[in-house]
C-alpha cells in the first residue's frame, strides 16, 4: 500500500510547548516509594533516591512533573511531609486503602525535580484539605521568609523560596472516587476561592482547574463548561485525563468484551475529539466571561490502563498495584497520542504522562533491577526531538474500517520544525496490522540536505512486551537512514510500527 506525506515549514499548527513532555508522580503503589526513592536498594544513592531510576527518567527529558496525587491529594496533609523523618506520621491514605509514611514529603520531591531538571506542578488538597492550608502551602514552598510558614520552610532546611509556578486546583473533583467530591458549582466556587487565595500570597502562579475525569463521565462536558465559566477569570489552564483501553470503554466486566486492536489503535480520533471538545468549550467560557485572556488544556492524566485495574493496597506500605505491564500495541497509542497533542499545540500546553515508575508506567523496578517498558521509547523520541512548532502535515493514505471509529487512515502523522536550528522531526505510526505501508515523505518548501536521525519500533505481535527476563523485546531500533532524493524521501513502515525522522 502507498502513503505520502507532505511538509511545509509554513504551514503551522501551533508552538510546542516544551510542557508537553512531562510526568506524573503520585503517593501510590510503588512510585514513589520503591520506585523513586528506596533508601534500601543498593541501587540507592545516600538520599535514598534510584541511582537507575533517575538516570532512565533523565533519559525521557521530563519538563514538568505533576505531584503528589491524583486521588492521593484529596486526603493528603501536606503538614505530614515535612520536619524530621522520624517525627512525621504514619497514616491511612484512604484512596488507595494504604499505609503512608510521609518519608518522602515536599522536600524531597522538590530535591528530586530539581535533580531531574524539572518543573514541578504542585496539586493541592480539594477533597478534605480548605483554600486557607492551600494558600499556607503556596506560603510555605514560594514566599521569602518572614511569615510564619515560609520561616517553617527555612527550619526545615531551606531558605530559599522554591518559587513552584504551576498549581493544580483539586483532582477529579467530579469522581465519586474522589475524597470529597463534589457537584460543578460547588468545585468551580471552591476553585475559585482557592486559586485567588494562593494568587494573592503569590502573584506569579499559574492555577489549572480540573475538568471532568473521563469523557465517559455523565457529566462531561456540561461539568467543564460550567467550571470553565464560573472560574474562568482566575484560572490558567484546564486539566484533561484520559486512560486508553483494549477493549474500549474500560468497565468492570471488560472480559466480556472482545479485544478490537485495530479500533485501539485509532483512538487518537478520540484524542482529537476530546481536545476539540474542550477547547471549544474554552472559547464558550472566554466569550462569557468577556475575557481578553486565554485559556489553555492540560492534559495531566493520559495513559494507556485498563488491566491492573484493582487499586486496593491492603492497608500496606507500597503496595503493587496498577502495575500494567506495556505492550507493542500500547507504545504504538502512545505514540499517536503525542501525535494528537502536536495536532493540537497550539490549545494543549501541558501533558504529563500518568505515571513515570511502576504505577501505569513506562519504567518498571524491583529492588535491584529497572526496565524499560514498550512506551519508554515513543516517549523518549518526542520529548527530545519534538520541538519549534507543529507542522500541518498533508497526509495521503489508505484507509481501512474500524468498529469504533468508521474508516480510519492508516498512517498517522505528526511533523515538527524548530525555526532556531532548522532542525525538524517526523512521527509516523502504521497502524495497519498486516500491511507495510510504502510511504514517501517530501517537503514543499525547502528540502533538509539530509536525514540526521531515524528510529523504529515494529514487530508481529502487538502484544509483545518487556520484562526483567527480557528487558529488550520491543525497543527502538536505528534505521539505516534513508537517502533523500529530489527532495524526498521514500520507506517502508512495516504494520504496526512506528517511525521517527530527523531532518
Ligand atoms: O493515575 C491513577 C489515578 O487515576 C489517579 O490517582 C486519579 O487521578 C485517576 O483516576
Amino acid at each position: 500500500l502507498r502513503a505520502s506525506v507532505s511538509l511545509h515549514t509554513g504551514r503551522t499548527l501551533g508552538e510546542i510547548s516544551p510542557l508537553l513532555f512531562g510526568g506524573f508522580a503520585e503517593h501510590m503503589g510503588r512510585c514513589i516509594y520503591e520506585g523513586i526513592y528506596d533508601p534500601e536498594s543498593p541501587l540507592s544513592d545516600e538520599r535514598g533516591l534510584r541511582r537507575d531510576v533517575m538516570a532512565a527518567l533523565k533519559d525521557l527529558n521530563f519538563r514538568i512533573m505533576r505531584y503528589p496525587g491524583g486521588n492521593f491529594v484529596s486526603g493528603y496533609r501536606w503538614t505530614d511531609g515535612i520536619g524530621p523523618r522520624a517525627e512525621r506520621p504514619r497514616r491511612r491514605a484512604l484512596a488507595w486503602r494504604s499505609i503512608e509514611t510521609n518519608q518522602f514529603g515536599p522536600h524531597e520531591f522538590m530535591e528530586f525535580a530539581e535533580e531531574l531538571g524539572t518543573e514541578p506542578m504542585w496539586a493541592v488538597n480539594l477533597g478534605t484539605g480548605t483554600i486557607q492550608e492551600a494558600a499556607d502551602l503556596v506560603e510555605y514552598m514560594n514566599l521569602p521568609t518572614g511569615t510564619l510558614y515560609s520561616d517553617l520552610r527555612a527550619k526545615n532546611g531551606r531558605t530559599e523560596p522554591y518559587g513552584i509556578k504551576y498549581w493544580c486546583l483539586g483532582n477529579e473533583m467530579d469522581g465519586p472516587w474522589q475524597i470529597g467530591q463534589m457537584d460543578a458549582h460547588a468545585y468551580a466556587e471552591k476553585a475559585l476561592q482557592a486559586a485567588k487565595l494562593m494568587r494573592w500570597m503569590d502573584p506569579n502562579i499559574q492555577t489549572i482547574a480540573c475538568g471532568s475525569s473521563a469523557t465517559a463521565m455523565p457529566g462531561y462536558p456540561d461539568w467543564d463548561l460550567t467550571v470553565l465559566s464560573h472560574a474562568y477569570n482566575q484560572i490558567d489552564y484546564f486539566s484533561m485525563h484520559h486512560y486508553a483501553a483494549n477493549p474500549y470503554p474500560t468497565v468492570s466486566n471488560t472480559e466480556d468484551l472482545a479485544r478490537d486492536t485495530d479500533s485501539f489503535l485509532a483512538s487518537s480520533l478520540h484524542f482529537d475529539e476530546h481536545a476539540d471538545t474542550l477547547a471549544a468549550a474554552i472559547r464558550v467560557a472566554k466569550a462569557k466571561n468577556r475575557s481578553k485572556k486565554d485559556v489553555y488544556l492540560c492534559w495531566d492524566e493520559w495513559n494507556v490502563w485498563y488491566r491492573a485495574k484493582a487499586g486496593d493496597g491492603g492497608w500496606s506500605e507500597a503496595p503493587h498495584i496498577l502495575e500494567e505491564e506495556y505492550n507493542l500495541e500500547d507504545a504504538l497509542v502512545v505514540a499517536t497520542w503525542l501525535n494528537t497533542f502536536l495536532r493540537k499545540a497550539d490549545v494543549v500546553k501541558i501533558a504529563c504522562i500518568a505515571q513515570i515508575v511502576n504505577v501505569i508506567a513506562p519504567i518498571m523496578t524491583r529492588r535491584d533491577a529497572m526496565f524499560r517498558q514498550t512506551i519508554f521509547y515513543p516517549l523518549a523520541l518526542y520529548s527530545r526531538h519534538a520541538r519549534g512548532v507543529s507542522l500541518d502535515p498533508l497526509v495521503r493514505s489508505p484507509r481501512h474500517a474500524t468498529a469504533r471509529y468508521g474508516d480510519v487512515k492508516l498512517l498517522d502523522v505528526s511533523a515538527s520544525f524548530d525555526e532556531a536550528t532548522g532542525e525538524g522531526a517526523t512521527f509516523l505510526v502504521n497502524r495497519s496490522q498486516t500491511q507495510a505501508l510504502h510511504v514517501t515523505l517530501g517537503w514543499e518548501d525547502e528540502a533538509p540536505q539530509a536525514l540526521t536521525g531515524a528510529w523504529q519500533m515494529s514487530g508481529g505481535d502487538p502484544l509483545a512486551g518487556n520484562s526483567f527476563g527480557d528487558p529488550d523485546a520491543v525497543t527502538a531500533q536505528p534505521l539505516t537512514l534513508p537517502t533523500l532524493d529530489g527532495g524526498r524521501v521514500s520507506l517502508t513502515l512495516p504494520p504496526l510500527s512506528f517511525t521517527t525522522l530527523l531532518s
